[in-house]
């Protein structure tokens, strides 16, 4: 018998382990089972928004293959997965007549998992708005969070004795200020004033589903994930160290401080000029005691202090290695992230719901130490990079656990290739590689890291 105190690591035996996904991002089948069309499926047809105008159609087809991703989850041990239910497979028109259509898929899928033995964590919303919200105004009017709490109820109505851990948002930030202000993400609007009106309206929600769930009295812990960025001092003159306070305002103070019935940072808001809509009530509702904070993590920056920007930093240099998004790897900063957050918000319990890397892989690719060798025979994908940057965050966590901050579970980003949003397929985050002509699957080396990883033989 396996004894947990074989581990070779510090974990605990109840740490979670996991793998993430989103529904835009794996599922495809757009069409299927009365669907409706989302935002993405919008901004993806517009010319210019993604990379090499991909779409996510097809994505890895995991609508339909269902048993080949449970069987690599099996494959890996994981204690947990980490889905997002598509609104508008629910609500196709985003209110209105529920699809039961859509509730049997994620059913199918919730059972199948539990069924492996592998929970079923779900987020609620990873950015695929019904299109006709958005035809109504989107996120910055206050009706979509009331149309969200409602999608919320029923998702906790149908599938609430079987999920182990709701997530209500992922990342509002992305949908807020990529969506509305930068236009880097669907719907792709360029105004500032109406990502800040979006932000509110998405804590909101958060809040009113919150509240509903509550209602429902049900016991499985719920939590929002965030994307913060603390990012650090680019020297320790203490105009550097205010910058770097200021830089993480928008990425994580803008979240945690009216989840935490702080209020909103004023002064990020005044130096941007914007204003959110507050009514009577919302913020009680906003600061509603939450289970878990989801944490994403992906990389850290650094900052000098800059008069003559707006807000009054500026990103510089850095030495790190870069993966392919341009992103430093820097684990150090998710242990300080982890402790930066413990120590300011104390939430209760803390996940990392996303970790991950992206390097361009191919299947017959040799490790880059190994200039010489030939192509391997049978097709594996050698992801040396991808290993170092899990082991070197997985040590981050063991430290922020050693020092007693409650992280309880981590999902690694991610079980396979999969849509990157913007950048269409030409990101690779999986520990499995996705051939996306014809949906195989093939495992990275990375894949059997992290297998190892969860079984306790080490980081
Ligand atoms: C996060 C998203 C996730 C994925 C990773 C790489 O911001 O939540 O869907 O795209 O980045």
């Amino acid at each position: 018998m396996h004894l947990d105190t074989d581990r070779s690591d510090a974990f605990p035996a109840d740490f979670l382990w996991g793998c993430a996904s989103a529904s835009y991002q794996v599922e495809g089948s757009t069409d299927a089972d009365g669907r409706g069309e989302s935002i993405w499926d919008r901004f993806c047809r517009t010319p210019g928004k993604v990379f090499g105008g991909a779409t996510g159609d097809v994505a890895c087809d995991s609508y339909k293959k269902m048993d080949e991703d449970i069987s690599l989850l099996r494959g890996l041990g994981a204690g947990a997965y980490r889905f997002s239910i598509a609104w508008p497979r629910i609500f196709p028109q985003g209110s209105g007549g529920i699809n039961e259509k859509g509730f049997d898929y994620y059913r199918r899928l919730a059972d199948s998992l539990l069924e492996a033995g592998i929970t079923p964590w779900a987020t609620l919303y990873h950015w695929d708005l019904p299109q006709d919200l958005e035809d109504a105004g989107g996120w910055p009017v206050r009706d979509t969070a009331f149309r969200f709490a409602e999608y919320a109820e029923q998702c906790f109505r149908a599938l609430g004795d079987r999920i182990a851990g709701w997530m209500t948002l992922n990342e509002p930030w992305c949908s807020s200020i990529l969506g509305y202000m930068a236009g880097e993400h669907a719907p792709g609007r360029r105004d500032p004033q109406a990502a800040y009106r979006a932000a509110h309206h998405l804590l909101l929600a958060h809040g009113l589903a919150t509240e509903r769930y509550r209602g429902l009295g049900m016991k499985a812990p719920i939590g929002i994930v965030i994307n913060p960025s603390t990012p650090r001092p680019a020297t320790r003159r203490p105009e550097d160290i205010e910058a770097a306070e200021r830089a993480s305002d928008q990425r994580t103070a803008l979240w945690l401080d009216p989840l935490n019935g702080r209020g909103y940072p004023e002064r990020h808001l005044s130096a941007l000029g914007v204003t959110v809509p507050v009514l009577p009530g919302d913020m009680e509702r906003i600061a509603a005691p939450l289970d878990f904070l989801g944490i994403n993590y992906y990389n850290e920056e650094c900052v000098e202090a800059d008069p003559s920007a707006a807000e009054g930093f500026a990103r510089v240099p850095t030495w790190q290695e870069k993966t392919e998004m341009g992103w430093d790897v820097v684990p150090d900063g998710l242990y300080r992230v982890l402790r930066k957050i413990a120590e300011r918000w104390a939430p209760k319990a803390l996940y990392v719901t996303e970790n991950g890397a992206a390097f361009p892989d191919l299947p017959g690719s040799v490790p880059d130490s190994i200039p010489d060798s030939v192509p391997d025979p049978v097709g594996k994908v050698h992801d040396p990079r991808r290993i170092a940057y899990l082991a070197a965050h997985l040590k981050a966590c063991e430290r922020a656990i050693s020092e007693g901050i409650p992280l309880k579970g981590y999902f690694a980003w991610s079980l396979m290739d999969n849509f990157e949003w913007a950048h269409g397929y030409s990101k690779r985050f999986g520990l499995t590689y996705v051939d996306f002509s014809d949906g195989k699957r093939t495992p990275k080396d990375s894949y059997y890291y992290y297998r190892d990883a969860v079984a306790g033989a080490g980081l």
